[in-house]
């Protein structure tokens, strides 16, 4: 993957992560999910006094993207970041969700604590579950 494309989706989640509602957390995190047609849809986490309905940037990021558009394109490159020059990789419960709509060889670039990580999502996420249904 071009690491000029990873640079720009990474501008783009730090662009939305300015919109995230967090006054419980503080922590401001924002996602740019890249197509396969060269879509960018973009998410911001969302608190909740509740705590428990908090919704994370990278499902928000998803979400509006089918809305908008319906689940037939793949995600090829996933940006992950936050305005709190911390560690972000994508939490467990994203991971499982986007695994559904993610091609294997997908990019996922995160803030970590040596710098910008890349990984290919297969290696963030292996031995998939996968519903046969019957
Ligand atoms: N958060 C995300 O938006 N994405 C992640 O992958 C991990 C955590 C949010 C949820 C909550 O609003 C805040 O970060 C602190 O956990």
């Amino acid at each position: 993957m071009d690491l000029a494309v990873v640079e720009r989706l990474q501008d783009a989640a730090r662009k939305v992560a300015a919109n995230a509602y967090a006054p419980y957390s503080r922590f401001r995190v924002g996602a740019a999910l890249l197509f396969d047609d060269g879509f960018v849809a973009t998410g911001c986490n969302v608190e909740n006094m509740s705590y428990g309905l908090t919704s994370c940037a990278e499902r928000n990021a998803l979400f509006n993207a089918i809305g908008e558009r319906g689940a037939s394109h793949k995600i090829v490159a996933i940006a992950v970041t936050n305005l709190n020059a911390a560690a972000s990789p994508p939490c467990g419960a994203c991971r499982q969700v986007m695994s559904e709509f993610v091609a294997p060889d997908a990019i996922v670039s995160f803030p970590s604590d040596n710098g910008l990580e890349l990984r290919p999502f297969r290696e963030l996420f292996p031995f998939t579950f996968h519903l046969k249904v019957q």
